[in-house]
This record gives C-alpha cells, sequence and structure tokens, in this order.
C-alpha cells in the first residue's frame, strides 16, 4: 500500500487490499477527479452521477434491463452492420495499406453506440473527418483532464478562454442530443427497442418517475463517452497483443474457422468464440483503458484492520498492479496467456482479482454490450483477414486522455486466400 502525503488520496495495487475495498457494505463510489469535471457534458448520467442524487436510481432501475441479454440480441444486426463496414473498408484499402488501428476501431464503437443506443448513423466509416461530436468530445475530455490537474485559481485566471470553448463544445454536443430526442419525439418508432426509446418511455416502477429531457441528454452524452474510447482501446489493445504472440493469433483464427466457418456470423456462434473472450479478457488484465476507479469509506474504518482512514478519504485501485500481482497471476503476470482467461481458470482466481470493470452496482452497466460487438468485430476480422503489423519492430506506445490506448498502432489487413 502507497500513503500520498498531503493528498487525500491511498493508492491500492494488492488483491487483498482491493478484495477489502469492493466491499460495498463498507465502501462506495464518489465521483472524483477527471469524474467532477466532465460532469459539466455528462451531469448525473450514470457514470458521474453520486449515490445520493436520485437519478442515479431510477436511470439505473430502468436501463439495467436495457443492456441485458434480451435487449443485446435485438443490437446483434447493428452491431454486424458498423463491423462490416469496417471490414469492407480495409478490404478495399488493400493489404498494402497501413491501418491507424485504434482510430478505425474508435470509429468502430463511436458508430455503434450511436446505432444501438439511439438508431442514429454517425456514419464515421463514410467520411474522412471525425463526426464533429466525436473531435468535440475528444477536445472536452482532454481540456476536462487538463483542469483538473491544475489548481482552481489558474484555471479561472488563466485559462478562462479555455474554458469558455469547453463550455462551447459541451453546448453543441448537448445541441445534438436534443436533436436526436427531438425527432424521436415528432416520429415515434414504437417498435424500437433502442436505449432511446427505453429512456423516453419507461415508467419507474418503485417512484412512478420518468427520466427528464435534462437526465437524458446525460445519459446520452454518458454513453458515448463511456463506451466509445474503452471499447476501441481494449479491441486495438486486443489486436495488439495477438499480432506479438503470433501461436495466440493462430489459435484464435482456428476457433473462428471452427466455429464460424465461410458463414455469415451468427448471433449463435457467440458463445461458442470462448478463446477469443479469453484472448479479450487477457488483454483488459495486461492493460486496462480505465486505469483505476475509486471509493471513500462509508463511515471511518481501519483497512485490514490496522490502517485508519477517514471516511471521505479517496481509496484508488491501481488495475495495473491489481492486474500484476504476482500472488495471483504468477512470475509469467507481463505475458500475454489466454488460457488463464477461459472460464474453469477465470472461476478459480481469488475473488475481485480482475477489476476492468469497476465493482459492485457502479460497475459498467455496457460490459455485455461491449464484450459483444468486440467478440464481433474480431470474428469478422480474422475470418477475413490475415494481419500483420506494419512496423514488426513496433513496440507499445500508450495514449492517455481519460483511457489508455495503444498509439502509433499500425497493421495491415490481407484477404486470406478464399474468402470472400
Ligand atoms: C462504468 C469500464 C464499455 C457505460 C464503468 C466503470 C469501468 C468501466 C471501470 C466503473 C467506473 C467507476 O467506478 O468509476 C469499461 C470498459 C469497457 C466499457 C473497460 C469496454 C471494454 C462501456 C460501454 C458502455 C459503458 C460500451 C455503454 C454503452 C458505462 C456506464 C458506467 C460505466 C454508464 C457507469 C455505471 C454506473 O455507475 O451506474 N465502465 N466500460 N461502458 N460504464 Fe463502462
Amino acid at each position: 500500500m502507497k500513503l500520498k502525503l498531503g493528498v487525500e488520496q491511498i493508492v491500492l495495487g494488492d488483491q487483498q487490499h482491493i478484495n477489502e475495498i469492493c466491499d460495498e457494505k463498507r465502501f462506495h463510489k464518489v465521483p472524483g477527479g477527471a469524474l467532477t469535471a466532465i460532469r459539466a457534458l455528462t451531469g448525473d448520467g450514470l457514470f458521474t452521477a453520486y449515490d445520493s442524487e436520485m437519478n442515479w436510481w431510477v436511470a439505473h432501475r430502468l436501463l439495467v434491463p436495457a443492456f441485458g441479454p434480451i435487449a443485446l440480441r435485438h443490437m446483434f444486426d447493428d452491431m454486424l452492420d458498423i463491423s462490416s463496414q469496417m471490414v469492407l473498408k480495409w478490404d478495399r484499402l488493400g493489404p498494402e495499406h497501413e491501418i491507424e488501428c485504434a482510430d478505425d476501431l474508435t470509429r468502430l464503437a463511436f458508430d455503434t453506440i450511436g446505432l444501438c443506443a439511439f438508431s442514429y448513423r454517425f456514419n464515421e466509416f463514410y467520411t474522412d473527418n471525425a463526426h464533429p461530436f466525436a473531435q468535440q468530445m475528444a477536445d472536452v475530455l482532454a481540456e476536462s483532464g487538463r483542469r483538473v490537474s491544475r489548481p482552481g485559481f489558474v484555471n479561472d485566471w488563466v485559462y478562462r478562454s479555455s474554458e469558455q470553448k469547453r463550455q462551447e463544445n459541451v453546448k453543441k454536443m448537448h445541441e445534438l442530443c436534443d436533436q436526436i430526442v427531438t425527432d424521436r419525439k415528432k416520429n415515434p418508432q414504437p417498435e424500437n427497442k433502442d436505449l432511446l426509446n427505453t429512456m423516453l418511455n419507461s415508467v419507474d416502477k418503485e417512484t412512478g418517475e420518468r427520466l427528464s429531457d435534462e437526465n437524458i441528454r446525460f445519459q446520452m452524452a454518458t454513453f458515448l463517452v463511456a463506451g466509445h474510447e474503452t471499447t476501441s482501446s481494449t479491441l486495438s489493445f486486443t489486436y495488439y497483443n495477438l499480432l506479438k504472440n503470433p501461436e495466440t493469433l493462430l489459435k484464435a483464427q482456428r476457433q473462428v474457422d471452427e466455429v464460424v466457418g465461410d458463414n455469415v456470423l451468427e448471433l449463435q456462434h457467440l458463445p461458442k468464440l470462448t478463446y477469443l473472450d479469453a484472448c479479450i479478457k487477457e488483454s483488459l488484465r495486461l492493460d486496462s483503458p480505465i486505469t483505476r476507479w475509486s471509493v471513500c469509506p462509508r463511515q471511518d474504518t481501519a483497512l485490514q484492520g490496522k490502517y485508519e482512514v477517514k471516511k471521505d478519504i479517496q481509496l484508488v485501485s491501481n488495475l495495473k498492479a491489481l492486474h500484476h500481482d504476482p500472488t495471483v497471476w504468477g512470475d509469467d503476470h507481463d505475458e500475454f496467456k489466454p488460457e488463464r482467461m477461459l472460464r474453469s481458470n477465470f472461476e478459480k482466481l481469488p475473488p475481485h482479482s480482475w477489476k476492468p470493470f469497476g465493482n459492485g452496482m457502479r460497475s459498467c452497466i455496457g460490459r455485455g454490450f461491449a464484450e459483444q460487438e468486440m467478440l464481433i468485430n474480431i470474428a469478422l476480422v480474422l475470418q477475413r483477414f490475415q494481419l500483420q503489423l506494419a512496423d514488426p519492430t513496433y513496440k507499445l506506445e500508450l495514449k492517455s486522455t481519460l483511457t489508455i490506448k495503444p498509439w502509433n498502432f499500425r497493421i495491415k489487413a490481407l484477404r486470406r486466400a478464399g474468402k470472400s
């Protein structure tokens, strides 16, 4: 355990301590750091809400089923649609084209949420430049990150114009969300099972409340922020790990050939792609796109019965340390070994030793969404292409914003013989 003197934060990195702070009777999420700064955009949306805000409870009850297995089944075709657009683009650019991996996967994740959640097409694969919303979001996240690293008075006095620009971007993004809502209200689609319809039409059984237009706007911004970088970064890391460990790539491709063959990918194939799932989980272990999450004690308490902590102190989970704790993962913790994530091994892990999706009731509501989207994407790509590193000597470089992702990571995609 490391104690950061002068800052009301304790960073924890081993399984024993993280296991302790996962006890929701004693600890709860209190959004801090960058999360407070992005509240300008996402307000009391699920990610940045405090437990004390009633809207979190109402939205949580309404939206958990909307991300559940039945809802995900309905999203399969839309996810396949967007991944197929990416595959088509790679195919048409040809085997010599160097694909900027994180860039195309960001387009993929952004389009997928837009279509599955709001039936809105950002059409990122049909334009050279990112949709203005994507750029505005990137700018807001970057400036929000910088704001929390500067003292308040420096923000107020020196960076006033940056803040003005940030607020303008937030306004434009909210306007787009509002426009999508207005269009849906004008042209209701009673049969549509997307998240927007759930948010507009559902009533919370416990309170009789509906989500307000303001809260719907915050939730829409939340899904776009929380869902796109995390997913695209996990996919980029997975392709990186597969390419750096060719025997795993071969195994993954073999599984796609056995399960899907030359057929069109179907929903029923996904549960059989167990090795691909393990590759994703292992990539999330080696590099979690969200590198930390934090909680506060509900009351003054003592960690491990001996380290006293006050109730408003932030306890930060350092996921890199947790996911490389040698007492859990062994001496080969730096190696990419998907086998350790196959179900029979995964189930034997000590409690709370793999936490890329957060914890408990504040854990990721979009986990199933992301897992389905990523499986579809990898299956389609491996079915069609032989992948190669554009630069075989490439060593992982990271870019960090709200998340971390591989940077300057370029690949080539060669159509496999006999694959149309
Ligand atoms: C929460 C990771 C994909 C929506 C979280 C948290 C983590 C996380 C660590 C907890 C944060 C905290 O405790 O402060 C990831 C990863 C993803 C992913 C690694 C992909 C691989 C998605 C997707 C969506 C989404 C696709 C939506 C479409 C959310 C929301 C929350 C959340 C709304 C807040 C839940 C709540 O507190 O009620 N995610 N996420 N995430 N995630 Fe994800």
